[in-house]
């Protein structure tokens, strides 16, 4: 097995082609069997309701390569169950755990030369998707879909890593509504966040900060993570109909919890955000990326978050090393949040 020549300590959250990915197709009512492909394409019908209606869904997973050599993939029955609920709510059809499984494990097994080494920070990136192959030229849900499971190994979605990043917080933009597709991770979302995501990026933002789209009191997502804000031992993050349920911020809650904190998921006025001692994002590419601070870009006010350097505090931190000693093995997973790739 040849190693890739790859700097696996400056590697881009970007995509590096692997050697095979899986994929499941649906039809006549049926989940067919999962499936190798060493072609990095597909055809597609091009009346493919993932086409033109937005019917698709994906999710993001990582595997560890462990201190103790082992592979573990990190809470992969959670993403089952949001790719369900994703699924359910652009009516397509739901994948059965086992293929799901099968497809994911499969796939981070056969590439193994590609999972980043210890201590290099980075790790292997792993992107299911399910999408509506099937034509249709008038808004219906296709017959026909299709999962595909591929992986590419990963730096940080912050290229400054574990540091206190300035993001912007819009008022002239929303990624979602209220009752809309918010909560599941389907690609119009992300469509909708693109200009104002670039446009940070201009300015010199990491990333955006979202307000409920009704009120616009409340803070709501934080680009591609959930936002969470720490004051008075209390980890506070924002309920929203809106947002994605993410798989970090829970494990966040579960862990926050175990330091003894109190844990609050609750609408997160605006005003609030200068009484944060520390504040993050948090995701799968995100993992926690601190924040030293939050301009709103209509007002020019700027929250500053903690002292407002780039060194992350005391409870981010905790927080970080807990949560990538699960990940890495280093820490005893207490929560079965990790099962090793055999
Ligand atoms: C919009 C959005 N919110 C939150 C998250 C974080 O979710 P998770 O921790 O499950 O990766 C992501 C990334 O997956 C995302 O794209």
């Amino acid at each position: 097995m040849d190693t890739p020549n790859l700097e696996w300590g400056k590697l881009p959250f970007g995509y590096i082609p692997t050697d095979y990915n899986t994929r499941c197709l649906y039809s006549n009512g049926a989940w067919g069997e999962v499936e190798l492909s060493s072609s990095p394409f597909i055809t597609l019908h091009i009346g493919a309701t993932a086409l033109h209606y937005g019917q698709g869904t994906f999710e993001g997973m990582k595997a560890f390569l462990g201190v103790d050599g082992k592979v573990r993939v990190f809470r992969w029955q959670d993403n089952w169950e949001r790719i369900c609920f994703s699924s359910e709510g652009v009516l397509m059809p739901a994948i059965p755990k086992d293929k799901f499984k099968k497809a994911v494990f499969e796939t981070v097994k056969l590439n193994q030369r590609f999972i980043p080494p210890y201590g290099t920070g980075a790790s292997l990136y792993i992107r299911p998707l399910i999408i509506g192959s099937g034509a249709k030229v008038g808004v219906s849900p296709a017959d026909e879909y299709m999962l595909i499971v591929f992986v590419t190994p990963v730096g940080p979605y912050f290229p400054q890593g574990f540091k206190g990043v300035d993001i912007q917080l819009v008022r002239d933009v929303d990624r979602a509504a209220p009752l809309g597709t918010g909560r599941f991770k389907v690609g119009g979302n992300y469509a909708a966040s693109l200009s104002s995501l670039v446009r940070a990026g201009k300015e010199g933002f990491k990333t955006v900060l979202y307000l409920d789209a009704k009120e616009k009191k409340y803070i709501d997502e934080c680009g591609p993570a959930n936002f969470f804000g720490i004051k008075n031992n209390t980890y506070i993050t924002p309920d929203s109909t809106s947002i994605l349920r993410s798989i970090t911020n829970l494990s966040l809650c579960t862990l926050a919890e175990d330091m003894g904190m109190k844990v609050e998921r609750r609408r997160v006025p605006v005003e609030e955000l200068s009484e944060f001692e520390e504040a993050g994002a948090c995701g799968t590419a995100a993992i926690i990326t601190p924040i030293k601070s939050i301009q709103d870009r209509e007002t020019g006010k700027v929250y500053t978050i903690g002292k407002g350097t780039d060194e992350p505090g005391p409870v981010c931190t905790k927080l970080y090393n807990r949560l990538q000693g699960i990940q890495y093995g280093t820490e005893s997973d207490r929560f079965g949040w990790t099962e090793v790739v055999e």
